[in-house]
């Protein structure tokens, strides 16, 4: 398979020394990419800003903000099978972004958001029969948010984690998730290190285009 995956957080700046983001370390986008690589798929990874090293064989492709993420997977879609969102987008941004560094005193009355592009939803027109996997990071709905925006989203599978419990946030090296799609019940896996996590969702991905086809 030809795989697009996305990673890690995006960052909008607000002035030279400033920026929104999230806590996300891209670890669990690039233990997918590293999961499919180990399966022998090709790999497109859109990565964010992290501090991690990519996975040995991969096309990694560097973002900043959510708006260079969509049109990263926007340019790349065509050749994928699959996309899986892991990213961490920003889903706002700055209304104007200042050359010169904001001074405190002004901020308050400087600062203007407005949201991000929403990726999944933009790529919707292009899906066709490719498979879509995104990730719901909640912190207290696990079932009714997960279950909105894999409808909203047109996704094949929402991978929810609960990113306020240690062990599944942010950053952490292992994972709790459950498995939501249209058509299977709810599949909860045990708290496993991200890479297997990786594991199933990529053998999630060819067991379907396996039945697709
Ligand atoms: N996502 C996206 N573009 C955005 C925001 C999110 O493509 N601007 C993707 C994420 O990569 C993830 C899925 O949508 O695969 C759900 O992201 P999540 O942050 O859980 O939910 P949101 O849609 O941002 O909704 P909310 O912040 O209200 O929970």
């Amino acid at each position: 398979m030809n795989l697009l995956i996305t990673a890690g957080p995006t960052r909008e700046y607000i002035d030279p020394v400033r920026f929104i983001s999230n806590p996300s370390s891209g670890k669990m986008g690039y233990a997918i990419a590293a999961a499919a690589r180990q399966r022998g798929h090709a790999v497109i990874l859109v990565s964010g800003p992290v501090s991690i090293k990519p996975p040995a064989g991969i096309k990694l492709l560097k973002v900043m903000t959510a708006q260079n993420m969509l049109s990263a997977v926007k340019a790349n879609i065509k050749k994928c099978d699959a996309l899986v969102m892991a990213a961490a987008v920003s889903d706002f941004r700055p209304s104007i972004c200042c050359r010169r560094k904001i001074k405190k005193a002004e901020m308050s009355t400087v600062i203007r958001l407005k949201p991000n592009p929403d990726v999944l939803l933009s790529l919707s027109r292009q899906k066709g029969k490719r498979i879509f996997v995104g990730f719901a990071a909640e912190t207290d709905d696990l079932k009714a948010e997960p279950l909105r925006k894999l409808r909203q989203k047109h996704l094949d599978l929402i991978v929810a984690n609960n990113v306020a419990k240690p062990g599944s946030g942010f950053a952490a090296d292992t994972n709790k998730v459950t498995f939501y799609s249209p058509d299977g019940k709810p599949l909860p896996l045990p708290l496993l290190p991200k890479i297997r996590v990786a594991g199933r969702i990529i053998a999630w991905i060819e067991k379907k285009i396996e039945k697709s086809s």
